[in-house]
């Protein structure tokens, strides 16, 4: 089983427009160059972005080990993992470089996908069937971010998570996850718990977390970053 599931749930809205699409890409110039004369600048070049594994292109040298770490693990630049990535790139690779807030509106995410298929030969994997809503919302609820994780408590919970994560490091694949920014901990839990990141035993782990759990062990883990 690959580590992020590879099937699309988003389909392009209803009257995606590439002219559109084009502004929106104005908001990734800074970082990113796509077409004929395109090179890699602080982002990687975005040519041929479709059915590309993630942090494959071979001269552009300044990949995340997050990001890295996500290609190996089966993370593949389909329309549904674009779509999720530009609307908030944390809460799918915890650790990017690509320091962005995202697009947040859906139909600005279609028009720039549309805009940007154009640069791929192979854009194969987009499901051009009716238009549907969107599959996907990875953002996590106010509410749920506000919650004050207790320490003690994460301490207790934590047992179960340091068979797998060493708590002086990454080892053998497994993501560190001491000195994390509380929210962003919050986040990649939600992730795994709403099945936007697809690794079966972090699914199942998250599953059986409360809110409440979630916040006490993104509080425990960030202190022990300290
Ligand atoms: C402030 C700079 C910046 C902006 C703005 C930015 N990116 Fe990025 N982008 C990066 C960096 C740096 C990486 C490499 C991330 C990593 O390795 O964690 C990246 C990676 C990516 C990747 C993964 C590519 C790969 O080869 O795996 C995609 C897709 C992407 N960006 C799309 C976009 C789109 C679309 C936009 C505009 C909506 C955008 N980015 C805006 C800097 C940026
Ligand atoms: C059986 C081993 C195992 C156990 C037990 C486990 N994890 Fe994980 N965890 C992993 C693996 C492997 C990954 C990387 C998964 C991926 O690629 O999405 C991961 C990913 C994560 C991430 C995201 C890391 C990142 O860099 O994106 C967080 C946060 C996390 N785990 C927290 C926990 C917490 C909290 C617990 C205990 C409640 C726990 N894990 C229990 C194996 C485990």
């Amino acid at each position: 089983m690959p580590a992020f599931a590879q099937s699309s749930q988003f389909s392009i809205e209803a009257g995606a427009n590439i002219e559109a699409g084009a502004k929106v890409f104005r908001l990734c110039m800074s970082c990113h160059m796509v077409g004929d004369k395109a090179k890699n600048r602080t982002g990687p070049i975005l040519n041929d972005l479709f059915g590309r594994p993630a942090a494959s292109v071979k001269d552009y040298k300044r990949y995340s080990d997050a990001m890295i770490r996500a290609g190996a693990g089966g993370l593949v630049w389909d329309l549904d993992h674009i779509n999720w990535y530009i609307e908030n790139p944390k809460s799918l690779v915890s650790g990017t470089r690509m320091i962005f807030k995202g697009v947040k509106d859906p139909i600005d995410r279609s028009n720039l996908i549309e805009y940007l298929r154009q640069f791929s030969d192979n854009p194969a994997n987009i499901v051009e069937a009716e238009p549907t809503i969107l599959a996907t919302d990875p953002d996590v609820h106010p509410s749920i971010l506000a919650i004050v994780g207790d320490p003690a408590y994460g301490e207790y919970l934590s047992g179960e998570c340091v068979t797998c994560h060493q708590i002086d490091g990454e080892v053998d694949g497994i993501p560190s996850i001491i000195g994390w920014n509380e929210e962003d901990f919050v986040i990649a839990l939600q992730a795994y718990k709403t099945e936007h990141r697809t690794h079966e035993v972090m699914i199942m782990t998250a599953r059986r977390l409360s809110d409440e759990e979630i916040a006490a062990l993104a509080t425990y883990f960030k202190t022990l970053g300290d």
